[in-house]
């Protein structure tokens, strides 16, 4: 997005929180890869679709650095809501238990260490809401799994489904297998009769998903 225009969205919505605002810096700080981190907008956008839809349980796959997490934490107003939230890079443990600690919202969030296709089964809840985040290469396994697990009525929330424009490049283009993973997901939620679908390009696109 165009930085002046971004600067006014940011200008123009709710404020980061201040413990959000530190994360992000130590994200940027401590970490590899601080460009996965969600940031001010879509952040604040997480928070508002928590807070439009009511959610009792929320399942987030790829923590990274509990940035989003907190921000569906946030959003939550339920007596016992709750999120489970899966990443598969222990290196990160330390680091997201530390911000959790810090947080108002912390205790609100589990994080389960390890792949969530071998965890999410071993739950044993039904969502209401679930975030996919984690490995673009297995969008398509994720969307079949979860689906198993989100109540009907619940919303799927998934990120980077524009995948940097490269979802709407011919397919002789489309070489490398997290695309393809992006691709194939798109294909099947648009054509899947048992959920209602829209893209909305914010960022790198965000898929919301209404299990009928
Ligand atoms: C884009 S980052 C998540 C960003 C975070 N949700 C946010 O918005 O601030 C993706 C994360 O998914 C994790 N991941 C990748 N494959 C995974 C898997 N199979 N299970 C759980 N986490 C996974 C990666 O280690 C990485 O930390």
């Amino acid at each position: 997005m165009d930085e002046a225009l971004e600067a006014y969205i940011q200008s123009h919505i709710e404020a980061e929180p201040q413990n959000l605002q530190r994360l992000d810096r130590d994200t940027h700080l401590r970490l590899l890869y601080p460009r996965m981190c969600s940031g001010h907008i879509q952040g604040r956008l997480l928070k508002m679709l928590v807070r439009m839809t009511n959610p009792l349980n929320v399942l987030e796959l790829g923590t990274y650095s509990a940035y989003s997490a907190l921000c569906l934490a946030e959003g939550l107003t339920r007596e016992g809501a709750h999120i489970d939230t899966i990443e598969i890079d222990d290196e990160l443990e330390d680091f997201i238990r530390e911000h959790l600690k810090q947080s108002p919202y912390g205790s609100r969030i589990t994080l389960h260490i390890g792949d969530a296709l071998n965890i999410v089964p071993t739950l044993g809840k039904h969502y209401d809401l679930v975030y996919v985040d984690a490995n673009k290469r297995h969008y398509p396994q994720y969307y079949e799994l979860v689906m198993q697990y989100l109540k009907p009525g619940g919303f799927i929330i998934a990120d980077n489904t524009l995948w940097d424009g490269k979802v709407a490049e011919p397919e002789h283009k489309q070489s490398d297998r997290q695309t393809q993973g992006i691709v194939e997901f798109n294909r099947m939620v648009a054509q899947d009769p048992r959920v209602e679908v829209v893209i909305i390009p914010v960022r790198d696109g965000l898929t919301l998903i209404h299990k009928r």
